[in-house]
């Protein structure tokens, strides 16, 4: 699996998810070393990262781990245990819907030369199986129109309309 602590508990990680991976793939939690196993540079596929030192890294990543009943960010990993997929769950927490708690799936991305292996679709399982697990009534994304196809793929509808406001 891996050496260092994970984010969260390994048995928040859908087993039939783990089953249907390529062989050799795996997926777990995020690690404090993941900075050394390409994590960023998955996310790059998706937006701007910027140039995060490792001491800012660690800085984000403690902040993130005490707050790990919230914030679920797995990786898939390959054989050679570079990170080539990953996606985010954050539960928020409300006071409506009798103290309900709604998923945030956030942040999904699969490496370039990853991708059309179903690990998007793989990440988003495993994210809805943490959600089920914690108590979500239901988890809620944004996306772009040209990513509508995937999500409908993997089980969602359209509800609402996004908006914005940029500091
Ligand atoms: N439009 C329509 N269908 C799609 C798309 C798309 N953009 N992408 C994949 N699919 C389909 C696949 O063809 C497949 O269909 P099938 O079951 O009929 O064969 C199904 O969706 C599952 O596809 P995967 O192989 O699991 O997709 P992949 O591993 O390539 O991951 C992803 C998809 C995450 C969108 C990937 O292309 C990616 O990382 N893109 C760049 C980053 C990005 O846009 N991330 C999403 C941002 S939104 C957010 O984070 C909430």
């Amino acid at each position: 699996m891996s050496d260092s602590p994970l984010l969260f508990s390994q048995e928040l990680i859908s087993p039939t998810v783990l089953a249907a991976l390529p062989e050799g793939y795996t997926c777990r939690p995020l690690t404090r070393t993941d900075y050394a196993n390409g994590f960023l540079d998955v996310l790059r596929v998706l937006t701007q990262v910027g140039d995060i030192s490792e001491a800012q890294w660690d800085e984000r990543y403690s902040w993130i781990e005490k707050r790990s009943d919230s914030y679920f960010i797995l990786a898939i990993v390959d054989e050679k245990k570079r990170v080539v997929g990953t996606g985010a769950l954050v539960a928020e927490r409300k006071f409506i819907h009798n103290l309900g708690m709604v998923g945030h799936i956030e942040d999904i991305a699969v490496a370039k030369d990853q991708q059309g292996k179903k690990l998007g679709l793989r990440i988003i399982q495993a994210l809805n199986f943490v959600a089920e697990k914690v108590g979500c009534y239901k988890t809620i994304l944004d996306c772009s129109e040209a990513n509508e196809g995937f999500y409908v793929k993997c089980g969602f509808k359209r509800a609402g309309l996004e908006m914005a406001h940029y500091y």
